[in-house]
């Protein structure tokens, strides 16, 4: 009998220790992104504009898959290069995401969302009502950790906030594009909001991007 459990902890031990180590994420499949869509760039330039009233009505996975691609998304698969220019090609900011279903993290590798919690974190994101309206906001994280041997400390926040705005554009166009509203603002609190969003100490919340169906046309 001492043989039999003996050789069954040999044989588990193994698979327990790997489980123990790496955690396999919860992961959403979106669908693949659409890049036969949009409207024509001067039409969509024209219409761009920050939008502060939102209806409740969450907004369709198509929509989703195809706003992050289009914010941060691989547009170079063989070199995993993307659609907004980032500082020293470091890739240091990343999307997250906050929905009435939880919280998120956008794998651009996996064109995949990272599961965080299931909790609606919509209110830290910005100290303004419709933060709590508008179907997602999108939270704009910098890993300042990447800028480390590159970069010296005084230049980091000017790196984040430029890498950060270029995305912002890029969701700002694909709003414009498909009748969505948004607005870019400052985030609520940034402590509480990183905890929900498991955020390390490197890891700066810099802006937020709030999207949804405007409520007037
Ligand atoms: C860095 C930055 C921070 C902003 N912060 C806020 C904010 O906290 N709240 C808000 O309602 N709008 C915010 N905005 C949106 C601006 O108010 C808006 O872009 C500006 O009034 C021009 O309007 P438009 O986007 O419709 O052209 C911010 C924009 C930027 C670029």
């Amino acid at each position: 009998m001492k043989r039999i459990l003996l050789s069954l902890c040999l044989v588990l031990s193994p698979v327990l220790a790997g489980a123990a180590e790496t955690p396999t994420a919860d992961l959403v499949d979106l669908p693949k992104p659409n890049m036969e869509g949009g409207r024509p760039l001067m039409q969509v330039l024209h219409d761009r504009r920050s939008t502060r009233e939102f209806t409740p009505e969450p907004i369709s996975k198509e929509h989703l898959s195809n706003m992050l691609w289009a914010g941060f998304g691989i547009n170079r698969p063989e070199t995993g290069q993307r659609t907004a220019p980032c500082t020293m090609n470091l890739r240091s900011v990343e999307i997250y995401l906050a929905t009435a279903e939880g919280a998120y993290r956008y794998d651009a590798e996996q064109h995949k969302l990272e599961v965080l919690g299931r909790e609606d974190v919509r209110h830290l994101t910005g100290g303004q009502d419709y933060v709590k309206t508008a179907a997602v906001a999108l939270i704009y994280v910098s890993d300042q950790a990447k800028f480390a041997t590159k970069t010296q400390p005084a230049e980091r926040d000017f790196y984040s906030a430029a890498d950060t705005g270029f995305i912002g554009q890029n969701v700002y166009l694909y709003c414009a594009s498909e009748s969505l509203g948004c607005v870019v603002h400052m985030p609520g609190d940034r402590a509480k909001l990183g905890e929900k969003l498991k955020l390390r100490p490197d890891q700066k919340i810099v802006l937020v991007q709030s999207v949804g169906h405007p409520a007037a046309k």
